[in-house]
């Protein structure tokens, strides 16, 4: 999809990656929504001009979903990419991880993405065009030492991503899915909701900045491919594992031995 001119829809925007993804689809030529709890506003007006607007939004309920869509595309007309981003890291074991921080991971890591497909699509399906993209981390195609909920909803998040893909792509639905290791924000260095063994991903992988990471997202979205893997090694580690699964658990068990030894 050639960004210039359509109507984007960015999650998280606040700050981080998803902050940089707005700035890049500006940059090359989109209207842009950035939607957070918070900070959506004043990263709009650091980009400037008439084609960015700042809305609060709370995506962790079904009708949070269903009025930033109202409200964006009252502010650009019909969306044309949406991307959910947003996303929280906080979780660890099952025996440290309470109720309310399961259901906060489900909610925004997961049913915020097929709450907001459940609005976008019937509009999408009609125009027989569309872009959903999403961040779901490496940690959904291999795992996250150290935390439950990061491993079960990020690998949610991408299989929600290659079911829309598979069951849309032939009314025109295009599909992109983020799948990073350490990218330089808040959530890796112990923000509100720091991703639990976030100094493995740290010692684990270059950790890239957001700016650069949002580059690759654009070049994807105008190519109209799948995956955005903007640590290479994470495409070797699938086919590792694909390859050979007890070894591949083997080689994580021992990366957990050498966390849990500190
Ligand atoms: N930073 C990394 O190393 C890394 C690696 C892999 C994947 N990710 C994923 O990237 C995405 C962006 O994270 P980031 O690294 O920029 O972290 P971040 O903490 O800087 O940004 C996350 C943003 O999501 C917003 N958010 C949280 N809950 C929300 C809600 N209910 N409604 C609306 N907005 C909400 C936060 O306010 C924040 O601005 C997340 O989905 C994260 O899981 C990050």
């Amino acid at each position: 999809m050639d960004l210039q001119g359509k109507n984007t829809v960015v999650t998280g925007a606040g700050r981080g990656i998803g902050a940089a993804l707005a700035r890049e689809f500006h940059a090359r030529g989109a209207n842009v929504v950035l939607a957070d709890l918070a900070g959506a506003a004043e990263t709009a007006t650091s980009i400037g001009g008439d084609r960015v607007v700042g809305l609060v939004a709370d995506v962790s309920s079904e009708d949070g979903n269903r009025r930033l869509i109202d409200e964006a595309s009252a502010a650009f007309g019909p969306i044309d990419l949406f991307f959910a981003n947003a996303g929280v890291g906080g979780g660890t074991t099952l025996a440290d991880t309470d109720e309310d921080a399961w259901a906060a991971a489900f909610n925004i890591n997961v049913h915020a993405h097929r709450w907001a497909a459940k609005y976008l699509l019937p509009d999408w399906i009609e125009r027989g065009d569309g872009y959903f993209c999403s961040t779901a981390s490496a940690a959904g195609v291999l795992a996250q030492i150290g935390s439950a909920p990061y491993t079960m909803t990020k690998r949610a998040a991408v299989a929600f991503a290659e079911y829309l893909s598979i069951t849309y792509g032939d009314a025109g639905i295009k599909v992109t899915c983020l799948c990073p290791q350490g990218v330089n924000t808040e959530m890796l260095h112990g923000g509100d909701d720091p991703i639990s063994g976030s100094n493995v991903v740290k010692a684990a992988a270059d950790v890239l900045e957001p700016d650069d990471v949002a580059v690759e997202v654009a070049d994807t979205i105008e190519a109209e491919t799948f995956f955005v893997l903007p640590h290479p090694e994470v495409a070797d580690y699938m086919q590792f594992k694909a390859a050979d699964p007890d070894r591949w658990l083997g080689g994580m068990r021992k990366l957990q031995r050498r966390v849990a030894e500190g």
